[in-house]
């Protein structure tokens, strides 16, 4: 049998602090640093204690060489080998390691810089909810905690500062003025068609393919992308929009249609979205949810192990959230958007792997309830209009 290292691993020191009670109670200083070894491998999708013998082998065998088991377990002893092979830190060549052998070769087949792998593999949530802290405070809960925030703006050189004229009027002003994160829902109101097709396709969908060979094609949507790939394409949850059932959609934004994954019942959707939300109730309560997912593939395909990759796809996202939010002003709604989701949840929701794939954000929107502002104006102290 043969075996190599897996093919991105990082290893991270940790320490545990204990108080020595005794001694603190006798008046001397007791506390504790206990340091132990972490491996963080994005195939793997945990965190690994792992042992200063573990670490040496892992240092010393090769992530693209292959090389006999049994030289290794000379070198290192058996149990420490097979210790690291029963991980999936190491990778066997035999079928009794094929799982942990298939997920290396996908790690390795996407091209991922492995620093970006690992940022966006240990930064992934499941089952979060209010209890991570994600009930909205105020700003004065902020300032009572943390005291004054640093100043809003940079004031460089205000001596030498240029004046600039006042600004003109523009078509765009109506939207970019009017446009606010809701957290005010209308619970009663829904979405019509109409009005869910042009929010989806002047934002996620295709407005011109253009065809660079003879099977590849490039998309032209309404904000810009690195590399014109677009990786990043929209996952709808429909809880309240005219003429769709309530569940889970896939926009194919060159068909301009939506694609059932699951439907359910329109309580079902309610709590699904609230869960993907980590229980931000105010957002899940909008009619209509979008989960911004990246084709990394995609990406990598141009921008192969690419420092930049990864922030370029969360970029987009952002374009993305914007256009939506000014078309949901538009149509006369407030939007949301937000990265405090349950993606590695999602990902299992939808069938998706996260080396594959990229969940990043969550937006939506839907009529408001003029009656609830309090959420929109109380807790982030924002001012968007009535
Ligand atoms: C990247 C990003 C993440 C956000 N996350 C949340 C969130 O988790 N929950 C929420 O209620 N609002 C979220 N927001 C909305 C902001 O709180 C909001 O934009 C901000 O308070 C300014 O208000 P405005 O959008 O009405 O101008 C997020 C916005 C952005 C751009």
């Amino acid at each position: 049998m043969k075996l190599r290292r897996c093919a991105v691993l990082y290893i991270e020191p940790r320490e545990a602090l204990t108080i020595d009670w005794p001694t603190v109670l006798a008046g001397g200083k007791a506390l504790e640093a206990r340091s132990h070894w972490v491996a963080l491998a994005p195939h793997l999708d945990q965190e690994i204690p792992i042992d200063a013998a573990q670490l040496a082998a892992l240092g010393g065998i090769s992530y693209t060489v292959w090389r006999e088991r049994a030289a290794a377990e000379q070198q290192y002893g058996e149990d420490c080998i097979a210790g690291l092979l029963a991980l999936g830190l190491l990778i066997g060549d035999t079928p009794q390691y094929a799982a942990q052998h298939e997920r290396d070769e996908t790690l390795r087949a996407n091209y991922w810089r492995p620093l970006s792998a690992l940022a966006h593999t240990f930064g992934r949530w499941r089952g979060v909810t209010e209890q991570a802290g994600m009930e909205a405070p105020t700003f004065q809960a902020l300032l009572d905690k943390f005291g004054e925030p640093p100043p809003p703006t940079l004031d460089l050189n205000p001596a030498q500062a240029l004046k600039l004229p006042a600004v003109a009027e523009g078509a765009l002003d109506p939207h970019l003025l009017n446009r606010y994160t809701g957290r005010n829902y209308d619970l009663s109101a829904s979405v019509p068609l109409d009005v869910v097709a042009r929010l989806l396709h002047r934002t996620f969908g295709a407005q011109e393919v253009r065809q660079v060979g003879p099977h590849a094609n490039v998309l032209k949507k309404t904000s810009p992308s690195g590399g014109a790939l677009h990786p990043v394409e929209a996952f709808v949850l429909a809880q309240r929009v005219d003429g769709v059932a309530p569940g889970l959609y896939h926009y194919h934004p060159v068909a301009h249609e939506l694609r059932p994954v699951e439907t359910m019942d329109r309580e079902q959707a309610g709590a699904l979205a609230r869960y993907m939300l980590a229980d931000q109730q105010w957002l899940s309560e909008a009619p209509l949810q979008v989960v911004l997912v990246a084709r990394m593939e995609r990406m990598h395909w141009k921008y192969r192990n690419h420092q930049k990759a990864y922030r370029a796809v969360v970029l987009d996202a952002g374009h993305l959230s914007q256009t939506f939010y000014l078309l949901a002003t538009e149509a006369g709604m407030p939007a949301f958007i937000t990265a405090a989701i349950n993606d590695a949840d999602i990902e299992k929701k939808l069938g998706l792997d996260h080396l594959r794939y990229a969940v990043l954000a969550m937006c939506g929107c839907g009529k408001a309830d003029d009656s609830r502002r309090e959420m929109v104006e109380l807790r982030y102290g924002d001012t968007g209009a009535a």
